[in-house]
């Protein structure tokens, strides 16, 4: 009689799973990183296609950068949440809900394995992320460029890959990305509070894009913006904006869902009240 106690290893081929064959498409992926900058707490975060073609075709030294001013990572959560597949999300608020730390927001974050969609997106990464008040940043690099994209092979030799083969360098360094200065996201000035954060650049692209795959992804992201701040244009602790640039020229994607809305308020709103004082838990009382 034989008695063996196996270990599950999973093949290197499961981030192909992961990231790849769960994901549906590129606008998926890139909104995937969009609501990870939300759960960090960011008031913004800017989506840059870089050395794209007129067409937004993809060319060798095109890439992708998704940069929020969100509470970065410490090297603990890169160790354990950004490396391992299926993160057991830990951060648990006030209240039954999973709520962010600073903002108080619904955590949308729950499978532990959204930040694989960056494979869809490219082969070679490298983040740059930084917590509030540290004097250092981290950087992760990983370039799997000389894998082919099931993990089968190394710089074409077949080799039997295990997830655990696959190392990521991870450093830290004087701030040179994430530092004190002014952005612009959407023509709005943030000006402040951009000393942390994280930057995720993106290249050696896969797929394709084009304008209407970005408006894809802007309303994929919508539900994560406060209705209420955009239709009054307001700019609130809890502001989320999303920006995008191609080739260093702003994206304007339409906004529907709040053009109606703002319609709807200004022209067919049953009641309008305008300098009115609203006092909570007595009966509505405007005078
Ligand atoms: N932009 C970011 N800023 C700060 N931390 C981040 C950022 N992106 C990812 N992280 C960290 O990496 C972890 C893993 O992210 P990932 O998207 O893979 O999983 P998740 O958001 O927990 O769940 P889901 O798979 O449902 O998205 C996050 O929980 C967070 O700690
Ligand atoms: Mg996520």
């Amino acid at each position: 009689m034989e008695n063996k106690t196996f270990k599950i290893r999973p093949y290197a081929r499961l981030l192909t799973m992961l990231g790849e064959q769960l994901i549906k498409n590129e606008q998926i992926a890139l909104a995937e990183l969009i609501k990870n900058s939300y759960d960090a707490d960011a008031n913004w975060v800017k989506v840059s296609f870089v050395d794209f073609g007129d067409k937004m075709e993809i060319a060798n030294n095109s890439k992708i950068i998704i940069e929020d001013n969100g509470c970065g990572m410490s090297l603990e959560t890169i160790e354990k949440s950004w490396m391992n597949p299926a993160t057991p999300n830990k951060k648990v608020g006030k209240g039954e809900e999973k709520r962010t730390l600073a903002k108080n927001r619904v955590i949308q974050g729950e499978k532990g394995i959204g930040r694989f969609a960056i494979l869809k997106l490219g082969r070679t990464i490298t983040i740059t992320t930084r917590l509030k008040d540290s004097n250092k940043e981290y950087v992760i690099d990983y370039d799997l460029s000389s894998y082919d994209d099931d993990f089968l092979t190394v710089a074409g030799q077949e080799k039997e890959l295990y997830i655990d083969d696959i190392a990521i360098n991870v450093y830290s360094q004087q701030p040179t990305q994430i530092i004190d200065r002014e952005v612009i996201v959407n023509s709005q000035k943030y000006p402040e509070n951009n000393h942390n954060g994280t930057k995720i650049e993106i290249s050696n692209l896969k797929g394709e894009w084009s304008k209407r795959k970005i408006e894809d992804v802007n309303k994929e992201s919508q539900k994560l913006q406060s209705i209420f701040d955009k239709i009054f244009e307001k700019q609130s602790n809890d502001n989320f904006e999303i920006g995008f640039e191609v080739n260093n020229e702003r994206i304007s994607v339409s906004d529907k869902t709040i053009e109606k809305l703002s319609n709807l308020f200004q022209n067919n709103a049953v009641l309008k009240v305008t300098n009115g004082k609203y006092k909570e838990k007595t009966d509505l009382n405007f005078f």
